[in-house]
């Protein structure tokens, strides 16, 4: 019988450690909704005792997901675990995920701790995630500069005392893929009764060998991968799930292996995850870049039109690219529009913000033809969020520009009631809009990052802008989008501006 590959995803926890990704509550859940579609099979929704916003987003998580397990990270620490086990409490499958550095540079310079006391307490870990769920998995954290006799006596430890996963991690991207395999290789057949737990593997991109790494783990007998939507992650980022998917299935000859996943929303996942995070796709990414099934070549292209084989291994389609059909347009209802969210796993509390959305929807039918379900999560992004306090609200926007003058922009701001209107020159019409906005906030805040995609083709398609915001250690990301690039503009920076005013994002997740 042909083994099954375990996808672990893990975009709402090490992804979020992506310097300005993290997400608010709402965002983890719509996230969370699209993974379980997708087909994963454990989401690690975050790290429940680093905020009381990072708890509240697990717990909000478990408590809607139906049948992918829900985690929580968990430091060897009690009040980690306790946490931890809290915040999955309302999930129908919990995992708790508990780790500990094993390698000597971190237990001497990092934990302070003896390898006696790290083994000590990886147990005592285990033993407390138990008292939660019997779904606990262990990590030994920078298992790559780890010396494997240590390894194996933690693991044979941790075994004994009833973890089912043990996941290995490459925490610093530091391993080459034949290393790897070996040392995976060498763990399962050292560690006593290493047949009776699934064996994991968790890959950092630092030497862009993430994905290469992991899937020689496969290779060599890992069962689970740990990876995350666009390879986000830590610094360089994790293995990429899409890149990790689609080798496995692509070269079913090589790994023989099935997973849940189901290919088709890979790319809508994808696209959401950017949507969401500010972290845009490099065109020529494996899988989910723009580019990654256009052919330029002449030679290419006659080639494909003759037998597509000639120089595609995958089908575009299978994992979601053209799927993005047109799903509304200007003479669709309200209860179109509704059944639209719910198949997008959107849900909106009240029939108040529904209406809301839906006036949004018809005023960019209005202006764009065709509405693609990318159109409506960007459109539920920026202009919904029970979350996030309005304070400031745009209301009107006009810019002149031409060759021989400055760019020059005059913003109208709602902030508590009060209208207020203010007119700035700039290097182009963004800065000059970002100016005049200033002008009225003089919020003090720093930018980060500007950064504008187009959601959908085409001359009409929807400007989805990123607006990146830092102030007094807290860093938030505007969302706005709009078929005008400047009114997008507006308002990304007026997103974020709400996120710092309604202090909704969380710390760093790992500070
Ligand atoms: O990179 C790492 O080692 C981790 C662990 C917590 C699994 O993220
Ligand atoms: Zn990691």
């Amino acid at each position: 019988m042909t083994d099954k590959l375990i996808i672990f995803d893990t975009t709402l926890r090490d992804g979020e450690q992506s310097p300005g990704a993290s997400m608010t509550q709402e965002e983890k859940v719509r996230i969370a909704l699209q993974l379980e579609k997708l087909g994963v099979d454990i989401i690690e929704a975050g790290f429940a005792a680093a905020s009381p916003g990072d708890f509240k987003a697990i717990e909000a998580v478990a408590g809607k997901i139906e049948n992918s397990s829900v985690c929580s990270l968990a430091r060897a620490v009690q009040n980690d675990i306790n946490k931890a086990g809290l915040a999955i409490k309302p999930a129908n499958k919990g995992r708790i995920h508990t780790f500990i550095a094993t390698s000597p540079i971190h237990m001497e310079n990092k934990l302070r701790m003896s390898p006696s006391q790290v083994l000590e307490r990886a147990v005592e870990a285990v033993n407390w995630a138990l008292e939660y769920t019997d779904d606990v998995e262990f990590s030994a954290e920078d298992a790559v500069r780890s010396e494997i006799p240590f390894l194996v006596e933690v693991f044979d430890a941790v075994i004994k005392a009833g973890a089912k996963t043990i996941n290995v991690p490459d925490t610093v991207g530091y391993s080459i893929p034949f290393q790897w395999g070996e040392r995976i290789s060498q763990l399962i057949s050292k560690v006593p009764n290493s047949n009776s737990v699934v064996w994991s593997t968790h890959c950092h991109n630092d030497l862009g060998m993430a994905v290469a790494n992991s899937l020689s783990a496969v290779l060599n007998g890992a069962r689970q991968v740990e990876c995350t939507i666009n390879g986000l992650g830590e610094r360089a980022g994790n293995a990429s799930l899409e890149e990790i998917v689609m080798s496995v299935k692509t070269r079913k000859d090589i790994f023989d292996l099935v997973s849940n996943i189901k290919t088709e929303f890979i790319v809508p996942t994808s696209k959401l995850v950017s949507t969401i995070t500010g972290y845009n796709v490099q065109p020529n990414k494996a899988i989910v870049g723009a580019n990654a099934f256009a052919h330029e070549s002449g030679i290419h292209q006659d080639g494909v039109l003759k037998h597509r084989e000639t120089y595609e291994i995958m089908r575009a389609e299978d994992v979601g690219w053209g799927a993005n059909k047109i799903s509304l347009g200007k003479l669709s209802g309200r209860n179109a529009f509704k059944s639209r969210l719910e198949a997008l796993g959107i849900n909106l509390d009240s029939d108040q913000l529904l209406n809301v959305a839906f006036e949004k929807f018809k005023e960019l039918a209005d202006k764009k033809t065709e509405i693609f379900d990318e159109d409506i999560h960007a459109l539920i992004s920026d202009e919904y969020s029970s979350e996030i306090k309005e304070n400031y609200k745009l209301i009107d926007l006009s810019v002149e520009s031409s060759i021989n003058k400055s760019p020059e922009s005059t913003v109208v701001i709602n902030f508590e009631g009060v209208e207020k209107k203010e007119t700035s020159k700039g290097s182009g019409l963004v800065d000059a809009t970002f100016k005049a906005i200033e002008k009225i906030v003089n919020s003090g805040s720093e930018l980060l990052l500007f950064s504008v995609n187009n959601i959908t083709s085409g001359t009409d398609s929807q400007g989805e802008v990123t607006v990146r915001l830092a102030k007094n250690g807290r860093v938030v990301n505007g969302q706005g989008s709009d078929t005008d690039i400047i009114t997008a503009s507006a308002k990304a920076y007026i997103n974020a501006l709400n996120k710092i005013t309604s202090k909704l994002e969380r710390a760093h997740p790992q500070v």
